[in-house]
C-alpha cells in the first residue's frame, strides 16, 4: 500500500500559498488517480423497462413534443455518476431511451458525437441518414455515424422507442463537439432502402470502392439476420464459457468494429446457461433481446427480462444465468477506444 503524505499546518499553508499561482502539489493528488486497479464511480444498475422505463416514457408523450425537445430522450443517469459533467450510464458512454409517437418527425441534424440506435420496442419509424432511410423493428442496430445528417420519423400508429448510445464523454474530454441543425425536417432522401447493406454487407464490396471513413458503411445490422445467424451458430453449440455465443458487429471492409469508439456485440446465452465470472475494463451497457435470467455482479443479482437494460462497470467481477429458457443481449462499451490506445485487459475466473 503507498501512504498518502502527512498533512502539516505548515505543509497546508505552502498550499494554500502556490495555489495563487495556479499551483498544486502532485503528491497530495496523484494516489487518487494512479489507482492499483479501475475505480469505477459508476454503479452496477438495472432499469426495468415494462414496469418503470415505459411508463416515464409514454407520460413524457404529453410532456414536451420530439419537435420542441429536439429529442424527446429519456436519460438513463448513472448513480454513481450523479456529479459528472453531465448525466451518462458509464464514465465514458451516454445511454438514453428515445420515444417518438405517430406522426413526429425528430428534424434531421449532424454532430461530431457518434450515436447507435438500438430498438427496444414498436416496428415500423424511420431512421434516415445521409441520404438513406431505414426502416426500424425491434433488435436492429443502427448507425449514426460521426458528422452525419440524421433525422427520425414515425408514419406508424403506435409510439416507437430505441435506445440511443452515443460516446459524448469521449468526445467531451477531446474537446471537439460541433453540431449543426439541417435547414429543413428532413434531409434529402436520394437512396433506395438497404442500399448501404446491398453494397457493403454481402461479403462483397463494389469494385474501385472509396469507403475511407472509419465506421461501417452499413445503416441497419438488422436483427432478423442476426438472429438467423445466431440460430444457425447455435445449432454445434460452441459457447464460450462466460459469454455464450458472443459476435462482434463490424466494419465489414476493415474488419474492425461497426464504430470507432463504441464496439457493440450481439450473444445468446442458451438455456440453463451458467457463466463462469468474467471482469474487463470495458464499462459495459446490455440489452436484453429475449428471455430471462440474471446477471450477478460484485456480488449482487440483478435479474432481468425483455427490454430491461443494465450496467456492467468496469473491472467488476460478473456472470450471467438464464431461466427457463434462451436469452439474447446485444451490449456496447468503449472497448474499440481502449484497444488502440492498448488499455484493453480482461481476466476470467471461477465459480465458487
Ligand atoms: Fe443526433
Amino acid at each position: 500500500m503507498r501512504e498518502q503524505p502527512r498533512r502539516t499546518p505548515e505543509r497546508e499553508a505552502y498550499y494554500a500559498r502556490i495555489k495563487e499561482k495556479n499551483l498544486a502539489p502532485l503528491w497530495e493528488v496523484l494516489k487518487g488517480i494512479q489507482t492499483d486497479e479501475p475505480k469505477p464511480h459508476e454503479v452496477p444498475t438495472l432499469w426495468k423497462y415494462d414496469r418503470d422505463v415505459k411508463p416515464a416514457l409514454l407520460e413524457s408523450g404529453g410532456v414536451i413534443s420530439a419537435r420542441e425537445a429536439d429529442r424527446r430522450v429519456l436519460i438513463l443517469e448513472n448513480p454513481g455518476l450523479r456529479d459528472y459533467f453531465f448525466p451518462c450510464i458509464t464514465h465514458s458512454l451516454f445511454a438514453g431511451l428515445q420515444m417518438i409517437m405517430p406522426g413526429e418527425v425528430a428534424p434531421s441534424h449532424r454532430h461530431t458525437q457518434s450515436a447507435l440506435r438500438f430498438i427496444i420496442e414498436g416496428e415500423g419509424a424511420y431512421t434516415a441518414v445521409d441520404g438513406e432511410k431505414t426502416t426500424m423493428r425491434p433488435g436492429d442496430f443502427v448507425i449514426t455515424p460521426s458528422w452525419t445528417w440524421h433525422d427520425h420519423g414515425n408514419e406508424t400508429d403506435q409510439p416507437m422507442v430505441w435506445l440511443d448510445g452515443l460516446d459524448i464523454p469521449i468526445v467531451d474530454v477531446l474537446n471537439c463537439s460541433f453540431f449543426e441543425p439541417y435547414p429543413e425536417d428532413q434531409f434529402p432522401i436520394d437512396r433506395p432502402e438497404g442500399d448501404s447493406v446491398a453494397r457493403w454487407g454481402t461479403g462483397m464490396v463494389p469494385d474501385g470502392h472509396r469507403h475511407r471513413a472509419p465506421t461501417s458503411p452499413i445503416l441497419n445490422y438488422s436483427y432478423a439476420r442476426t438472429r438467423e445467424a445466431l440460430d444457425r451458430m447455435a445449432a454445434r453449440g460452441d459457447y464460450d464459457d462466460c459469454h455464450g455465443l458472443k459476435m462482434n458487429y463490424i466494419n465489414p471492409v476493415t474488419g474492425d468494429w461497426a464504430m470507432p469508439t463504441i464496439g457493440t456485440s450481439m450473444r445468446l446465452l442458451p438455456k440453463g446457461f451458467s457463466g463462469t465470472p468474467f471482469r474487463s475494463t470495458e464499462g459495459t451497457v446490455y440489452v436484453v433481446v429475449e428471455g430471462k435470467g440474471r446477471t450477478v455482479v460484485n456480488g449482487t443479482s440483478f435479474e432481468w427480462g425483455p427490454r430491461d437494460i443494465f450496467v456492467v462497470p468496469s473491472w467488476c467481477w460478473h456472470y450471467h444465468e438464464t431461466n427457463g429458457s434462451e436469452a439474447v443481449m446485444f451490449n456496447y462499451s468503449d472497448r474499440p477506444v481502449q484497444e488502440k490506445l492498448g488499455l484493453y485487459r480482461e481476466q476470467r475466473g471461477k465459480r465458487a
